[in-house]
């Protein structure tokens, strides 16, 4: 089998039975394409082992948001797959760890090597654009939250509130989440995302507000 093979068969596997349209198989095949489109533009060195094998697991132990363990859903993804790897006798367990538990918004691990970095750009993509917006709204449906507040959607009034509204969460974290990103071809990947978004929230809250 190959390694991709077996990564794939191992999300299946772990994932039976979970639907969560945020955090699904094809969450994980667009990292994967994601960090090999960042890779290709980076005049760099890259261990595309460590990364695909990281870019498979990063979110193999997914704790539903709101549970008080999913802070360390990094962390046990990360162990997650150093057993994988272990039982597979593969190297570059500790880049894959590193990697993986540098990659989440709230654990706050700093990514030290330029697999990590790349891993973090390509799952901070995916909260951006058209497939940041879709996420977006199927986390705020999952926690009840309205689209928008109807009488002030851009919370020109009022504090933003992203439990309660989706279109808030644009403001309280994702584009702040396109500031940080490592690489060059990520944030170029970003640019017409970020675009995409400002058009949409201003669509959505003409549209919103009565
Ligand atoms: P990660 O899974 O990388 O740790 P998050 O769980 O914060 O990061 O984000 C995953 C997705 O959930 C993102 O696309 C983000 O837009 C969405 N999300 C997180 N919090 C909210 C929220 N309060 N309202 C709407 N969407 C949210
Ligand atoms: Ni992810």
């Amino acid at each position: 089998m190959s390694l991709l093979d077996d990564l794939e068969a191992e999300v299946a596997q772990h994932w039976a039975g979970q639907s969560d349209g945020a955090h699904d198989i094809w969450h994980i095949r667009r990292v994967w394409a994601s960090c090999q489109r960042i890779a290709d533009g980076l005049d760099a060195p890259l261990d595309m082992q460590v990364l695909v094998i990281a870019a498979y697991l990063h979110d193999i132990v997914n704790i539903p948001k709101g549970d008080p363990r999913s802070k360390d859903a990094a962390q046990l993804s990360a162990d997650h797959a150093v057993a994988w790897m272990a039982a597979r006798d593969l190297p570059g367990q500790e880049a894959v760890a590193h990697a993986i538990r540098g990659h989440s918004y709230s654990a706050g691990h700093p990514c030290e090597t330029l697999e990590a970095q790349v891993l973090q750009d390509a799952d901070r993509l995916e909260a951006l654009g058209a497939i940041g917006i879709a996420r977006c709204f199927t986390v705020a449906g999952q926690m009840g939250a309205a689209l928008a507040h109807g009488h002030d959607p851009l919370a020109q009034g009022r504090a933003l509130d992203d439990k309660r509204f989706a279109l808030d969460h644009f403001e309280t974290k994702l584009f702040d989440v396109a500031q940080t990103l490592n690489t060059a071809p990520a944030r170029a990947m970003a640019a017409p995302r970020v675009a995409l978004m400002r058009a949409f929230q201003v669509a959505l809250a003409d549209e919103a507000r009565i």
